[in-house]
């Protein structure tokens, strides 16, 4: 699993700089704290399509599950902070997910909004997976490594869910067409963005 998990499973049109992986790597508290948000962000955005979109039975059978492990993945970054006498701290601006939200189109049908917002969080499930795949390889610590290997697993289960639902409202080929379109965005975004190391993207 842990090799297949590239640009090619993935989608992404970019891969991470390298030098990401390096700096982050250097700077675990600030990467921790950012990555707790990033984890309550996740379990925040499923339970927001879970409760704006009741009526879509497949949705809530898939996401709420995710709700609770996207939850746990917080438990656990809380506690990896813990172990090293750091604490959680006060919530980063998520330049990556704001720039990525103007992408989105607003408008057209109440299934069309919600094709929109599963590719995103299908993005954002995509970038994090390979950003945790790098800092598995990159990481000193044996611990934060392993921990990172298995939230890689998770998040690329997520990234599976959302684009599945996504093809379920709307026909197949417009939502891959709509992806591919949406992953030359994401590519430009992360090409603008600051390679910092005290952010998860
Ligand atoms: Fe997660
Ligand atoms: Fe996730």
């Amino acid at each position: 699993m842990n090799d297949n998990i590239d640009k090619s499973v993935l989608g992404l049109h970019l891969p991470t700089d390298p030098r990401w992986a390096d700096i982050a790597g250097m700077n675990i508290e600030d990467i921790l704290v950012d990555h707790a948000y990033c984890e309550q962000k996740a379990a925040s955005s499923c339970i927001s399509l879970i409760v704006t979109y009741p009526d879509k039975e497949e949705l809530v059978e898939m996401l709420t599950p995710v709700v609770s492990e996207e939850w746990s993945h917080f438990e656990m970054v809380i506690e990896q902070l813990k172990k090293r006498g750091m604490t959680l701290g006060k919530m980063r601006k998520d330049e990556y997910v704001a720039a990525l939200a103007k992408k989105i189109r607003k408008g057209g049908s109440r299934e069309d909004q919600l094709v929109e917002k599963l590719l995103m969080n299908a993005l954002i499930e995509a970038r994090s997976c390979e950003r945790f795949k790098m800092l598995h390889k990159n990481i000193e610590d044996k611990e934060l490594s392993e921990f990172y290997y298995q939230l890689m697993i998770s998040e690329a289960g997520h990234y599976r869910n959302f684009l599945e639902l996504a093809k379920k409202y709307n026909s197949e080929e417009k939502v891959m067409k709509r992806w591919q379109e949406l992953l030359n965005e994401e590519a430009e975004i992360i090409k603008n963005l600051e390679i910092r190391s005290d952010r998860m993207h």
